[in-house]
């Protein structure tokens, strides 16, 4: 695996995050032990985790490898902002709240910093400033190096970056929002964000939950068990990609496959590696049969043909003002 600058920072982090959602849920601590081994092994430092996976038992079992192994070699990202008690203050993006969530992320991670403290979506009852503020103190005490972003929309980002800057504060240096050739639509307004403040995106969800690895051909509502879908106690979240468009997008990839002797999970994830807006995708693995496949897509690259039959097959209706990207795109490649 080769390495990218994280955004504006000086950080390097290698092109694939190992995402973690899975542990202590579909994986268990021996297997993810497995997964994280051989993910470090083929030169992957970057982690993603979450105060709320699996109830914490997936940041505590990252600690558990962390303390066995090279902590200051691995850049390691966690989150705040969903629930993690009862009472009406176990949730959210207050003082009050983060500054309880990262002390117990510390001490399940068996470490004294996180790399990137992340705000998990969006709070609507808690001030940006206070959000903000809070995230500033807790670096400037060294608990943690840099503060990102998921799932926030353009404006909400934009106005997060201002009030830092106003203030002098740490700012937000990267952004995590749900990114695969399903789901495109954070290309309207949140990818020329970030590409204009130099903000490092780590797409979440790269295959759709595991639609783009081709196991669900048969219909997702037909998924077999001991699969995400299939295992699902809600398989209707899903049905939104029960369509022709996904039909469409999997054919391309079963002919790209064939084409280039490359498996469909790892063409899915290669579009993703072929755009240089992207810092490094999160993959999500159950077993360590899936990651290595899913390792297998760096090193290689679609050609300029296969990517636009791949955006071709995906591509969403635009409309006003976002029809206006690509003059936008044209006059920054003359100009630029
Ligand atoms: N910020 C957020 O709100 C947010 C939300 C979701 C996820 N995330 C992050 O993003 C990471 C990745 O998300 P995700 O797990 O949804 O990613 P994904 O890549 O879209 O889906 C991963 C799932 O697809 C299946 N799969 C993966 N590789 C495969 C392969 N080579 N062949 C066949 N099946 C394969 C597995 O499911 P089965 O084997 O069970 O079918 C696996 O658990 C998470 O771990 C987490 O760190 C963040």
């Amino acid at each position: 695996m080769n390495v990218k600058k994280f955004g504006k920072t000086g950080v390097l982090v290698s092109e694939l995050c190992l995402g973690t959602m899975t542990f202590g849920w579909q994986t268990n601590e021996d297997a993810a032990f497995k997964i994280m081994t051989s993910f470090n092994e083929e030169k992957g430092n970057f982690i993603d985790t979450a105060n709320v996976y699996s109830s914490g038992h997936s940041e505590q079992i990252v600690g558990k490898w962390l303390a066995a192994n090279n902590r200051e070699e691995m850049f390691v990202a966690t989150k705040v902002r969903f629930r993690t008690a009862e009472h009406p203050n176990g949730v959210g993006l207050s003082r009050k709240h983060i500054l309880y969530s990262i002390r117990q992320s510390l001490q399940r991670l068996n470490t004294d910093y996180i790399d990137l403290l992340q705000v998990h979506a969006w709070d609507p009852l808690t001030p940006l400033e206070e959000t903000f503020r809070t995230l500033n103190t807790i670096v400037e005490d060294g608990l943690v190096r840099y503060i990102g972003v998921s799932n926030f929309r353009a404006w909400q980002f934009e106005k997060a970056l201002q009030i830092c800057r106003a203030n002098g504060w740490n700012e937000p240096v990267s952004l995590q929002p749900n990114y695969n050739l399903l789901t495109r639509a954070v290309e309207f307004e949140l990818l020329p964000m970030a590409h204009a403040d130099e903000i490092a995106v780590l797409p979440w969800s790269p295959l759709a939950g595991g639609i783009l690895s081709g196991k669900y051909r048969n219909g997702i509502m037909n998924a077999p068990k001991g699969t995400r879908i299939g295992d699902s106690s809600a398989p209707e979240n899903y049905s939104r990609f029960d369509n022709e468009r996904t039909e469409r997008v999997l054919s391309v990839l079963e002919k790209i496959s064939q084409e280039t002797g490359k498996s469909i999970p790892q063409i899915s994830l290669n579009w993703l590696l072929c755009n240089r807006d992207i810092t490094s995708p999160i993959i999500g693995v159950r077993t360590i049969d899936q990651l290595e496949d899913n390792l297998g897509s760096t090193g290689w690259s679609l050609n300029e043909t296969q990517i636009r039959e791949l955006n071709n097959a995906s591509e969403l209706a635009v409309t006003y003002p976002y029809d206006q990207r690509a003059e936008d795109q044209q006059t920054r490649d003359r100009i630029l």
